[in-house]
């Protein structure tokens, strides 16, 4: 029996770091590459019980005895524990505890075969706990690309363990990517007082780690909605305007180039499919301006741009 098709991409976001954002750029990033490739189903993977995937993208309040990612591993297939959840992102169900499952996941190569039979037709988002142990190391071998969120000297550090253990994993070094997580561009450091972000970036760049151009800035606002509430709320629905909304938008730009995706299709329409949005905010926010934001250039709806197509073929 041949194996169903491996899903077309995998993304692993992992920090030995805890804090780092992780949960906030893996949830984000599955919003924002929904947002702009529609046809590409994301389904979103949490490798550890904190349950913040859960709480921001379920739709249900969770049924007692409700299938998990546990379940999905004894099955060795997700397709039994998938849902449908809030923006239009799939989801997996964090198990209550990851003690069991890790005591599962021994042999790295799990995740990547339970992966290829839940052939899901689009990108797999892998958040992981800040570990370097059996699931994190799963999560590395079935990933396309693995980013290392880094906001700081110590990440930093934590992710040369991560280059390591890959290196030890035999696993090709080029499917890593750092990115700049936590960005003030206001805090300083070197005997020149330069900024931090480009202190880390020239480090980056010393040691030969490929790093994506788009640093993610620390925002008060994603803060908030990561905390002001029981659910985190999405930074491309409550934060647009803000300079994190047009990183988060350049990143996941980035990433589909990367992927070999970049060919722009036409947008949704506006207030529908997946909630993306043309025009910033009318209340930018003090976010902005304080870190000299520019807000999203106004662009052509997808309407005008099919348009504009037909026009030219006539
Ligand atoms: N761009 C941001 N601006 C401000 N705060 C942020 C940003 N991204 C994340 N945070 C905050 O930083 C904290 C850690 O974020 P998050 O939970 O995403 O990190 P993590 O690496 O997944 O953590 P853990 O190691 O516990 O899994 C949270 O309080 C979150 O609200
Ligand atoms: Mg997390």
């Amino acid at each position: 029996m041949s194996l169903p098709e491996a899903p077309r991409f995998v993304l692993t976001v992992s920090s030995n770091k805890g804090g780092v954002g992780k949960t906030t750029l893996s949830a984000n990033l599955a919003i924002y590459l929904r947002a702009l490739r529609e046809e590409l189903p994301i389904l979103l993977v949490g490798l550890d019980d904190q349950g913040s995937l859960d709480r921001m993208f379920s739709i249900q309040p969770r049924e007692p005895g409700a299938k998990n990612l546990k379940h999905g591993w004894a099955e060795r297939s997700l397709a039994g524990v998938i849902q449908l959840g809030e923006y239009g992102i799939h989801f997996v169900p964090s198990p209550p505890d990851v003690a069991l499952l890790k005591a599962r996941a021994e042999d790295p190569h799990i995740l990547r075969a339970i992966l290829a039979r839940t052939a899901w037709p689009g990108v797999v988002i892998l958040d992981t706990k800040s570990d370097l142990e059996a699931l994190t190391l799963n999560a590395f071998h079935a990933a396309d690309r693995i980013l290392v969120p880094v906001a700081d000297w110590a990440s930093l550090e934590e992710a040369g363990k991560t280059f390591r253990t890959l290196e030890n994993a035999r696993l090709d070094l080029e499917r890593a990517r750092v990115v700049l997580t936590l960005v003030d561009r206001r805090t300083r450091g070197g005997e020149e007082g330069l900024p931090l972000a480009h202190l880390l970036q020239d480090e980056i760049e010393r040691r030969g780690w490929p790093l994506y151009a788009t640093a993610l800035s620390r925002s008060p606002r994603v803060e908030a909605l990561n905390s002001a509430s029981g659910r985190p709320l999405s930074i491309l629905h409550q934060a647009r305007g803000t300079a994190v909304h047009r990183e988060l938008r350049e990143l996941a730009e980035e990433i589909l180039g990367d992927l070999g995706l970049g060919e722009r299709l036409p947008l949704p329409p506006r207030g529908g499919g997946a909630g993306w949005s043309e025009a910033p905010e009318a209340d930018a926010g003090e976010e902005g301006a304080e870190l000299g934001a520019e807000t999203t250039p106004a662009r052509r709806s997808w309407a005008a741009e099919l348009l504009g197509g037909v026009l030219r073929r006539l």
